[in-house]
């Protein structure tokens, strides 16, 4: 099968490197940037630059990775290549099946949203479809995205709290283990602030899935009466930290929806 990936900045080479991985799979790629085109080219032997109305024309399936501002333009060029209907995934955040229906003319789209976790074949990947998409064409999105990590098809309204959720998540998670790198180094463990924060959360991640029981069993493990976890928790319960992480999320969700097209 033959895949057409438009833009190969970080996700679109994170796709193009997971499918590289199949036999099952021949990765075509146009990418506006000289540099990053050239870097590919050299870096990956097993793909191919293609101009727009070449890909658009030998793909069987198009992904479309550019950033969202870049989307409505790219669009306009496909809808005078477009000869005939075929499968899109776009992984723009926040652009709507209808919005690519209108600017590209194009009737069968899958919308991803995929996350970080591609860099390793670990991604969440939520998605959703247009009407138009049959069954099959669905199940082979499903196997495309299954190349990066995990897959879960929802509703197309709910991609926003994905996006809020999943997308943006392994950047609250860094930004969470960035505070307790800097508790450690405070504490006098500078040397080894990196590695304690990530073993821990690593392990913890670890013994949920493991021994799969809730968040809320797992602290009651951890922490005893009088004890230093419950220090640090009541604190934290004090300051309400659950009504900040809600509110920050909140507001995501809503930037989400203001950048909704
Ligand atoms: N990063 C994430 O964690 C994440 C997660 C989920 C979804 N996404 C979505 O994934 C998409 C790509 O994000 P990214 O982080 O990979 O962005 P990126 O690194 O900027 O990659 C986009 C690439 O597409 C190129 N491009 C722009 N217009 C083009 C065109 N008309 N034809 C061919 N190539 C073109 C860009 O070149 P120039 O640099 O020259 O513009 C750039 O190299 C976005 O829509 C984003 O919403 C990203």
């Amino acid at each position: 099968m033959k895949i057409g990936i438009i833009g190969l900045g970080k996700m679109g080479e994170a796709i193009a490197k997971g499918l590289m991985g199949s036999k099952d799979y021949r990765v075509y790629f146009n990418e506006a940037d000289a540099a990053k085109r050239k870097k590919a080219s050299n870096r990956y032997k097993r793909i191919k630059h293609l101009e727009i109305n070449e890909l658009i024309g030998s793909a069987d399936v198009v992904v479309l990775a550019v950033k969202p501002q870049d989307l409505k333009e790219l669009l306009h060029k496909i809808k005078l290549v477009l000869k005939r209907d075929k499968l899109f995934i776009s992984i723009a955040a926040g652009v709507s099946t209808c919005f690519i229906k209108e600017e590209g003319s194009i009737e069968k789209i899958v919308r991803a949203m995929p996350n970080m976790g591609a860099l390793i074949g670990d991604s969440f990947t939520a998605l959703a479809y247009s009407d138009k998409v049959l069954k099959k064409e669905l199940n082979l999105a499903k196997k495309i995205f299954s190349v990066l990590g995990k897959v879960h098809v929802v509703e197309e309204e709910l991609m926003d709290a994905v996006t809020a959720l999943s997308g943006s998540g392994p950047a609250y998670f860094a930004y969470f283990l960035q505070a307790l790198e800097s508790s450690a180094s405070d504490a006098g463990l500078k040397d080894i602030s990196g590695s304690i924060v990530l073993d821990t959360m690593e392990a913890t991640l670890k013994v949920l899935r493991k021994l799969n029981i809730s968040t809320e069993d797992f602290i009651r493990m951890v922490k005893s009466p009088g004890g230093t976890t419950e220090a640090c928790l009541e604190y934290w319960q004090e300051r309400d930290l659950p009504g900040i992480v809600r509110e920050g999320v909140n507001r995501a969700l809503n930037r989400a929806k203001e950048l909704n097209r």
